[in-house]
């Protein structure tokens, strides 16, 4: 399991990534089994929405987000990911009412203003989305809506993502609401990782 951690980190293209996987897929969750902050960013969720809540899982992978929110009573949940291997086994967990084949990054064919609340676990990562991806994020987060990530600390320390994140807040597309002190990651390969969970409320 540890390597194939690491080699998702040092892909040389997305479709390399996406095919790293897909195959990875089938054994995710029991090699994960709940690391990683989903735990933690859907405690965040609960705190800022009802039942009814618009929600997209940015990055959704085997739908481990979905499955969390539909046992709290989130009915409204869709996903979107680049991997159909990890969107094969979300479908199976009946637990979204869509899931999209799309990147972060790019433009989503998504309306304006679709959604209460965007969360987005263990994307913002090495070799994954950057910070460009916000843009889109907001725009498809209604007015007064969420924007719930998880970052590692050191490497929101090391890329441009705070700097995107406060000029974000300075330009008036966003404040931040909420963050959690950092926590464990509880990466057995990996006990030194740490995460937070950030909370963005769209102006
Ligand atoms: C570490 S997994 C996290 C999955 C899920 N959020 C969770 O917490 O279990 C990262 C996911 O991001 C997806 N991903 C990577 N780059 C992406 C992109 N540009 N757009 C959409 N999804 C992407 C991968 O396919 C993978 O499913």
């Amino acid at each position: 399991m540890a390597n194939q951690v690491l080699n998702v980190y040092d892909t040389a293209s997305q479709a390399e990534l996406a095919g790293l996987y897909d195959d990875w897929a089938s054994s995710y969750d029991s090699d994960l089994d709940g690391m990683g902050g989903p735990t933690e960013a859907v405690s965040m969720l609960e705190q800022c929405l009802t039942p009814d809540s618009r929600i997209l899982d940015a990055g959704c992978g085997t739908g481990v987000i979905g499955q969390l929110l539909g046992q709290k009573g989130f009915q409204c949940v869709d996903g979107l990911d680049l991997s159909a291997g990890m969107l094969d086994r979300a479908r199976q967990k009946n637990c979204y009412r869509s899931l999209y084949q799309c990147a972060l990054g790019d433009s989503l064919d998504i309306a304006d203003n679709s959604y209460d609340a965007v969360v987005i676990v263990g994307v913002f990562v090495r070799g994954h989305v950057g910070s460009n991806a916000f843009h889109e994020l907001i725009r498809i987060t209604r007015p007064g809506g969420y924007i719930v990530f998880t970052l590692r600390p050191e490497f929101r320390a090391g890329t441009d993502f705070q700097q995107t994140m406060d000029a974000l807040e300075q330009a008036g597309h966003w404040h931040l609401k909420q963050v959690t002190e950092p926590f464990s990651g509880r990466f057995e390969a990996h006990p030194e990782v740490n995460l937070q969970v950030w909370v963005y409320q769209v102006a």
